[in-house]
């Protein structure tokens, strides 16, 4: 079943396309990667996904509802540049985002336990947001977008400025969720991480998908050696025209 789908999904600047024509299938279960230079378009496409962005065009569906009311309440979304309180602790700032999603007391102390553990920010649930490192409040970020445990996660470059401890325990809760049937977009320029985490990955650039598929998906469409690195077949692929699969 379909996850997230978009038909001819556009988003126009003015004269400017940010997003053009884009259809986008991610599946239930599937962990995409949408990979792609700076200036893609691929924070606008997230944004289009979770209503904060008004397509100029195209359609979206999220768990088979085209009523963003619908899916909202069960889809996680991390910005790009996430607004945290500077002024609320951890615990607080988690606590007033569960109410807000309308989690069940008991749930969400648990959840919030779970989730501090999980980062190691279990010493810091007292400290205030402003007084954290930048990596610590995108894990702060991260938990915000767990709590409620959403059936689907948008994560806007989610991987920015976490030490590689915590990376790997990132990429460890997305591959529960997603074996506990979640699915998750995730946006990112680092081809490393999508290498290691993506199920399927979409090849972005100037608006357009170039091409989507597995990693062995997209090496035999560049026609690369098996060798070859996401790197290798990302570069391939954004030099030379649009293709499908
Ligand atoms: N609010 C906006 N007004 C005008 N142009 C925008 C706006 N938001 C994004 N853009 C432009 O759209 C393009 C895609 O941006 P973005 O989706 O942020 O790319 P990415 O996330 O892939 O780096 C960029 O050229 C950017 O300058
Ligand atoms: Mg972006």
């Amino acid at each position: 079943m379909s996850a997230i789908e978009t038909f001819d999904l556009t988003k126009k600047f003015g004269e400017f396309v940010a997003v053009d024509g884009l259809n986008l299938n991610v599946k239930e279960g599937e962990i995409f990667g949408l990979l792609g230079p700076n200036g893609a378009g691929k924070s606008t496409t997230i944004k289009m996904l979770i209503g904060l962005l008004k397509p100029s065009g195209g359609r979206i569906t999220v768990l088979g509802s085209e009523n963003l009311m619908e899916y909202k309440g069960r889809t996680g979304y991390l910005p790009e540049n996430p607004a945290i309180y500077e002024y609320l602790t951890i615990k607080e700032f988690l606590t007033f985002i569960g109410r807000i999603k309308k989690v069940e007391k008991d749930v969400l102390d648990e959840k919030i336990i779970e989730l501090t553990h999980t980062f190691s920010l279990e010493e810091k649930l007292k400290s205030y947001i402003g007084s954290l490192s930048h990596g610590m409040r995108q894990k702060v970020a991260i938990s915000a977008a767990l709590l409620a445990d959403p059936k689907v996660l948008l994560l806007d470059e989610p991987l920015t400025g976490l030490d590689p401890k915590s990376q790997r325990d990132f990429k460890d809760i997305i591959r529960e969720k997603a074996k506990d049937h979640s699915s998750i977009l995730l946006s990112t320029h680092i081809l490393d991480v999508a290498e290691r985490l993506c199920t399927s990955v979409g090849i972005f650039n100037k608006g357009k998908l170039m091409a989507t598929g597995t990693l062995d998906d997209l090496r035999e469409l560049s026609e690369s050696s098996s060798s070859s690195t996401l790197e290798d077949v990302f570069i391939k692929l954004t030099e030379e025209g649009e293709k499908d699969i």
